[in-house]
């Protein structure tokens, strides 16, 4: 096994892992691990923008409000007055190093989302999260004290005497085996949304840090909490979201008959938080017996709709839907985990040098459903936090290294492990969605069960990228629906049939889950 040494060890090259990377890069020697190439992100496909309060008529107050508004009630206050407090220093930090981000003669040219009660997303076009994850990419590549390793992926972390101490990886280019030894490591590894049939989420998103922390001993926290981006625009290939600008900025969700719906069911309407809308578009499917509603932005001043949405407008052309005369087909699809690894507010886990930051750290800010354009925020809010709080404790401690693990590369090649793979998203689709009951919750659990059984015969001849992939999604799959199953009422992302009255027993807030509350065999 090839073994490497190195200060802090990020893993996962979103705007969270970019922005620690090169701002630790002041401190120590930084390796830098990504899955694919550095850019295949979650951060690369994000539309809308980042949130921070700019606006003459925007307070830290009212965006505070929004950010607990959206989380349904268990949002943490603390942590969302620090990211919103810190929010603006950050955002003008991307500036300085060169992200293109509209402006007007007044500043930042401000868009407005659903439940954000001002407008303040930051934005470049429809394209932010690609302008950004550009920019860093590029400082990261210019910067000598980050070593970069593109296709490695995680495999495990490695624990000595209950301390973090490094990670295993399969470079995935030569089929080999790595163990990175550091003083610190850091999970920036995003999200899950591809345990789901239906997401906005690129193929990378299986969930692995949050597998390989909570099988190390970290404690994951709020993740019966999968939000659901109302628009994804329906049966896309490779998938393509619809920004939750368009409805931000005046776009309409309709029926297959043509009539808007949303009124009906909440007084924001269109701007109502995530989890409602995706709700009801689902309730109006059923009713209507569509696969999906439509967004209209028809009525948009044509020349000012290409100008503001190129991306959307291109992409969209590419199925023959000419924004400016055609509804757009959408439907709801698995798009953010608010829950996650849970953290401090300096990105620490209960493990010591175990850090996560963005998507796969679980803060409390997002509590029930995250507010919209908070999520790259975080990643660099809580990345900034985390690097000042570990700068001087670098130089005190020392790598330590421990025995080498053995693994051995399975020759099972993917056609087999993809089919259980979409058995395993059709399956969380189907019954860990956006309408859940505990029927429909433990058939989930019994067929997953049966999946794991499966790929556990695979499995004893050895692993390989695909496989732990798979194991990885089945745990957070097992996990999502434990977390789902214990919370005995809706709130937020969670709704359950049984408890169909949105959370009027308030009997919880925050659901841990670590190995002793689990029974995942
Ligand atoms: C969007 O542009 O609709 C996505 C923004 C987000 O997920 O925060």
């Amino acid at each position: 096994m090839i073994k490497m040494k190195t200060e802090l060890l990020i893993i996962g090259s979103g705007i969270a892992g970019l922005n620690l990377a090169l701002k630790a890069s002041k401190y120590g020697e930084v390796v830098l691990v990504s899955k694919d190439k550095l850019e295949e992100t979650n951060t690369y496909y994000a539309q809308g923008g980042v949130a921070g309060v700019f606006g003459k008529d925007d307070s830290i107050e009212s965006h505070v409000q929004d950010t607990l508004r959206a989380g349904d009630g268990i949002s943490n206050k603390q942590i969302a007055t620090i990211l919103v407090r810190d929010a603006p220093k950050r955002i003008m930090e991307l500036k300085r190093i060169g992200v293109k981000f509209d402006l007007d003669k007044k500043g930042f040219r401000l868009s407005r989302e659903a439940v954000h009660s001002r407008s303040r997303i930051v934005h470049a076009k429809d394209i932010t999260g690609q302008e950004i994850e550009k920019t860093l990419v590029k400082k990261v590549k210019e910067n000598k004290k980050i070593k970069i390793l593109e296709y490695h992926s995680v495999f495990e972390l490695i624990i000595a005497n209950n301390k973090c101490i490094g990670g295993i990886f399969f470079d995935i280019k030569r089929d080999k085996i790595l163990s990175i030894f550091s003083k610190k490591i850091i999970l920036a590894t995003g999200g899950a949304g591809r345990l789901y049939s239906k997401t906005t989420n690129p193929e990378i998103a299986t969930g692995d840090g949050l597998a390989i922390a909570f099988r190390a001993g970290a404690v994951l926290e709020d993740m019966e909490f999968v939000q659901f981006h109302p628009t994804m625009l329906n049966n896309s290939n490779p998938v393509f979201l619809i920004s939750e600008t368009l409805r931000g900025e005046g776009g309409l969700l309709k029926n297959r008959h043509g009539k808007t719906y949303m009124k009906k069911y909440h007084r924001d309407g269109e701007l109502a938080p995530r989890d409602v809308v995706s709700l009801f578009s689902i309730i109006e499917m059923k009713k209507t017996g569509s696969r999906n509603v439509f967004l209209d932005v028809t009525h948009f001043d044509p020349k000012y709709l290409k100008a503001r949405f190129p991306y959307i407008d291109r992409e969209c052309m590419k199925y023959n839907i000419d924004l400016t005369k055609n509804m757009i087909p959408v439907c709801p699809a698995a798009h953010y985990i608010c829950g996650g690894v849970k953290t401090d507010s300096y990105g620490r886990t209960n493990i010591k040098n175990l850090y996560a930051i963005g998507e796969c750290a679980c803060t409390q800010l997002h509590g029930a459903d995250r507010l919209a354009s908070n999520s790259m925020t975080e990643g660099l809010v809580f990345g900034t936090r985390l690097i000042e709080k570990v700068k001087n404790e670098l130089k005190k401690e020392k790598i330590v290294e421990a025995e080498e693990l053995e693994v051995t590369i399975s020759p099972v090649k993917n056609g087999k492990i993809e089919k259980l793979k979409k058995q395993l998203q059709e399956i969380m689709w189907k019954y860990v969605g956006i309408i859940r009951n505990k029927k429909g919750l433990n058939i989930a659990k019994e067929n997953i069960r049966k999946i794991k059984k499966k790929l556990d015969v695979i499995r004893v001849i050895g692993t390989n990228k695909e496989i732990a992939e798979l194991e990885n999604m089945i745990l957070i799959g097992q996990i999502i629906i434990l977390s789902a199953l214990r919370r005995k009422e809706s709130r937020g992302t969670h709704f359950i049939e049984d408890y169909p009255e949105r959370h009027d027993n308030i009997w919880i807030t925050h659901l841990s889950v670590d190995k002793e509350h689990s029974k995942l065999k």
